[in-house]
């Protein structure tokens, strides 16, 4: 069952890969639009999303920008071919780059960013707090950071809030400053979303 639940969401591959990915873009859409309303994005931003699946919220936050960039990195080849269908239009127009690579060495210079998120993603990466560190590198100074986690996993609103709190945790051990954790009650499980300031 857990290889299952691997080769559909975590490390999306195959045939439940692309059925992973298919139930990742519809059923994330009311955690996308609360994700957008925390970030506050500008035209002329740079955005790295990290971990974007099929991308949903990619092509949420493409609709924003028009002199800025947002750039994704994901682990899975097979998400990187359904995120690039979906938002094949922006990519051409250079509003979106997409690129296969890990969390924990991003392919990117020191203070390139003005924002870095990851949704539903960490909980999977081998190190969370190299991962987080590495975001933060790659963010410009005064740049935000923003850990989205829908944890299926949790029996209640309250730890899903516990869950929160060591996200938020981790942010202030990688260094980021103003940290704070915001959360939103949905189906068919609530969400937190830890933010911090480089
Ligand atoms: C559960 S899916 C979530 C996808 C999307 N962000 C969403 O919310 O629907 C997790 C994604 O993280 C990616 N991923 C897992 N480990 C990763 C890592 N170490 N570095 C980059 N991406 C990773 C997977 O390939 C997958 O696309």
């Amino acid at each position: 069952m857990m290889k299952l639940l691997d080769n559909a969401f975590a490390h999306p591959r195959g045939l439940l890969g692309q059925l992973g990915g298919a139930i990742m873009a519809r059923s994330t859409r009311s955690r996308n639009e609360w994700t957008l309303s925390l970030l506050t994005i500008q035209p002329n931003e740079q955005i790295l999303e990290v971990g974007f699946g099929p991308g949903a919220l990619i092509e949420g936050m493409a609709t924003k920008i028009t002199k800025g960039q947002i750039v994704g990195v994901d682990m899975s080849p097979l998400m990187l071919e359904q995120a690039s269908k979906r938002n094949a239009i922006a990519i051409r127009e250079g509003r979106v780059s997409l690129q296969h690579g890990s969390a924990l060495v991003l392919p990117f210079s020191d203070d390139t960013f003005d924002k870095a998120l990851s949704a539903n993603s960490i909980h999977i990466w081998p190190d969370q707090l190299a991962g987080i560190k590495e975001m933060r590198r790659v963010l410009k100074p005064g740049g935000e950071i923003a850990i989205v986690l829908q944890p299926v996993w949790a029996r209640t609103d309250d730890e899903v809030k516990h869950i929160g709190e060591d996200l938020t945790q981790l942010l202030t051990q990688a260094g980021l400053h103003h940290t704070r954790l915001e959360f939103k009650s949905m189906k068919p499980k609530s969400s937190v979303c830890a933010l911090g300031i480089k």
